[in-house]
């Protein structure tokens, strides 16, 4: 169970997460939307502790994240793991050592550095690469895959981490639609596998809508939706992203405007 109690972060002024709190048993598979710049990000790095809360807790099984410091706050980077937009892989590195990386917490430091990975964890790392029909890529440079190939292996260096929660980060953002499926299904696949707790941002409200059996809306840093998807309502959803409207030009205009976002295409 992860509680978050009145999350809020600051950035100066800006409120990014403003008293957020949620609970989320074991093995949801949660999506976080909102537009951009609802505080999202600021969420996730927050639970994974690159961003510090100005206010507010964490907990996990009842542990208080926001007050771990020197190893334990290493053992929990590894117990939630992070994928990121842009994949993060090393590219000139092959495919196998790219996964491999998520074992350095699981070998002697020594090993990691001179790249002596036991036989055991290469046969871990591989057979994650096979789960998602990509052990035929293990000797390829990861530069030389594409991007849905690069970030589902990725996702497999979080996997072979062996984490209680996957946190991901608009992971299908740089990817064609065909690939954002291929991505969303190994996310998916991974939370019903392995009962694996994961937590992904996106944009887009139809991927959060097919994957995800709950749903939390993000406005302007605050909680304003937490329920399954079929819960969330065509109205609900124009109340979510239409938010930032009612606040930036008062109620008279507070209707969502579908093309205030796209001034290039409405001139054109
Ligand atoms: N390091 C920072 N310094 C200052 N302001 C920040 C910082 N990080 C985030 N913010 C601000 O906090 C707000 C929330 O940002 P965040 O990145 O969490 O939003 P998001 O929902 O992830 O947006 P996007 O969909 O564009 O990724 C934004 O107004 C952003 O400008
Ligand atoms: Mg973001």
């Amino acid at each position: 169970m992860l509680e978050i109690e009145g999350l809020t972060r600051r950035f100066g002024a800006k409120t990014a997460v403003d008293a957020v709190s949620l609970s989320i048993p074991a093995g949801q598979m949660v999506g976080v939307i909102g537009r951009s710049g609802a505080g999202k990000s600021t969420l996730l790095r927050m639970i994974n502790r690159l961003t510090d809360p100005s206010e507010g807790r964490i907990l996990f099984e009842g542990q208080e994240v926001t007050a771990l410091r020197g190893a334990a706050l290493r053992e929990w980077r590894r117990e939630c793991a992070m994928v990121f937009q842009q994949f993060n892989l090393v590219p000139r590195l092959d495919v196998l050592t790219n996964v491999l990386v998520g074992r350095v917490r699981h070998v002697p430091l020594w090993r990691s550095l001179l790249r002596l990975w036991p036989e055991e964890d290469k046969a871990i790392a591989l057979s994650a690469l096979e789960q998602f029909d990509m052990g035929a890529l293990a000797a390829q440079r990861a530069e030389s895959l594409s991007g849905g190939q690069q970030q589902r292996v990725a996702i497999c260096r979080a996997l072979v981490q062996e984490p209680r929660l996957i946190l991901a980060d608009e992971p299908v953002a740089s990817l064609d639609p065909r690939n954002s499926l291929l991505v969303m299904e190994a996310l998916a696949e991974i939370n019903r596998r392995y009962g694996i707790t994961v937590l992904v941002n996106l944009h887009s409200l139809d991927l959060a809508r097919n994957y995800c059996e709950r749903l939390v809306g993000l406005a302007a840093g605050r909680l304003v939706f937490d329920g399954p998807p079929e819960a969330l309502t065509d109205a609900v959803a124009n109340e979510l992203y239409g938010l930032e409207a009612a606040e930036a030009f008062g109620p008279a205009e507070a209707a969502p405007d579908p093309g205030r976002d796209r001034p290039a295409e409405a001139l054109a």
